[in-house]
């Protein structure tokens, strides 16, 4: 059976990444995190002071996403991508149209030949509305806050349950509120609640779903 291309929406802290890493290694697909690649642009807006759309648009070109890395013309910058200063600023940078029409182009190119699970916010809507598998994935705000939390501490940031959930709601809010491919789950994507799965469970569900869809789904 050929290889599906798999899209993987929902708001942050839902699993989505994690759980993408996960099935493309189970399924010897490649993998492309989006949120990664806005974050990567946020960063140099951050350190450069590059805030001129236009500007910011030919500065896309430079990154390259390397399976779990990100380069922005040649610097390794994914020991940056979490901080709470990009987190804070990514919604106001991903909601120009200039920047999201450059993205989704390069997204599509690394989609084209399927075998790919791609997670983000508008995969199913926008990048690839043809995708063969459409999950939107989701748990409710307070236990998505708390495995964030749980992940920056271990990563030794300072913070507290309640601020990262006030963080991620108000993330959550600009995102699906903002003119260009908001936040929404595509009519043909299947909704699925991990919080109370774990993701390896969150992965077995999604492999499920596309067997049922795609009955010689081999995985
Ligand atoms: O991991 P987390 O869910 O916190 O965020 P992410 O997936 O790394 O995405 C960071 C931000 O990038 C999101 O809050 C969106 O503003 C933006 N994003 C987007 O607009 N479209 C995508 N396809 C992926 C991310
Ligand atoms: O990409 P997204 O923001 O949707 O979420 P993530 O970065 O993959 O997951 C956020 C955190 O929650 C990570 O530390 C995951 O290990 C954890 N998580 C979990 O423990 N159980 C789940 N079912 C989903 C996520």
């Amino acid at each position: 059976m050929r290889k599906l291309s798999i899209a993987i929406d929902g708001p942050a802290g839902a699993g989505k990444s994690s759980v993408s890493k996960i099935l493309a290694a189970r399924l010897g697909y490649a993998y492309l995190d989006t949120g990664a690649m806005y974050r990567a642009v946020t960063y140099e807006v951050l350190s450069k002071g590059i805030f001129d759309e236009i500007e910011i648009v030919l500065m896309i070109n430079k990154i390259d996403k390397d399976a779990m890395l990100v380069f922005v013309d040649g610097e390794d910058v994914t020991p940056f991508l979490r901080t709470a200063d990009v987190s804070a600023h990514v919604s106001w940078v991903s909601a120009m149209a200039g920047v999201r029409r450059a993205m989704v182009k390069i997204q599509r190119k690394q989609a084209e030949k399927g075998g790919i699970v791609l997670d983000g916010r508008d995969i199913g809507t926008t990048v690839l509305p043809n995708a063969d598998v459409k999950i939107f994935l989701t748990a409710s705000a307070h236990t998505r806050a708390i495995r964030r939390c749980m992940e920056l501490a271990a990563a030794g940031q300072d913070v507290t349950p309640e601020g990262i959930e006030e963080d991620i709601e108000k993330r959550d809010y600009q995102d699906s509120h903002r003119a260009v491919s908001p936040l929404r789950q595509a009519d043909d994507a299947v909704l699925l609640d991990n919080g109370d799965l774990t993701l390896e469970e969150t992965a077995d569900a999604i492999i499920s779903i596309c067997r049922e869809k795609f009955p010689g789904f081999d995985a």
